[in-house]
């Protein structure tokens, strides 16, 4: 993950200065940076000529979108039905645990976000977890705390 602001004026330049580009900047923003910082949300706005409140009822639409700092590994534990019925809370229980962290946020050091989701599309595999867009299919606590510990490491 690069530093805030570092890039921001290479990424503006890469788009003209009109309004229909705004989804195509955060998308580029959020790719450079994880997130996007308010700060460069203003400067996106005033690169565009776009009103703070229409950009950031965009960056909250968009689930792909965020306007928090993001961990550099993202943990998603599945709590649709199936899953539920197999444990995945207590995996979400325990990853809080061992992460210090509620879901839906980051550790302090940005290493991780832990988020849940309703459903993966992987249900005959429940319990299901996506570490950094791996799938964990039947996965357990210690499987999860062991991938966590190595990812820690890196
Ligand atoms: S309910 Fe978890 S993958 Fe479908």
């Amino acid at each position: 993950m690069k530093q805030e602001g570092k890039d921001i004026d290479t990424i503006l330049e890469r788009y003209p200065e009109e309004p229909r580009y705004l989804i195509a900047l955060l998308q580029d923003v959020q790719a450079e940076y994880n997130y996007i910082s308010e700060e460069n949300l203003k400067l996106i706005c005033e690169h565009l000529g776009v009103p703070m409140t229409q950009a950031w009822a965009v960056a909250t639409f968009y689930k792909s979108f965020s306007l928090e700092p993001r961990g550099e590994h993202e943990i998603k534990v599945c709590l649709g039905t199936a899953c539920h019925l197999k444990g995945s809370q207590r995996l979400v229980e325990n990853l809080s645990r061992e992460l210090g962290i509620q879901p839906e946020e980051t550790t302090p050091d940005l290493k991780f976000t832990l988020d849940t989701v309703n459903c993966l599309g992987a249900c005959a595999l429940s319990p299901v977890a996506v570490i950094d867009d791996e799938y964990h299919s039947r996965v357990t606590s210690r499987e999860l705390k062991r991938t966590i510990q190595k990812l820690a490491a890196e």
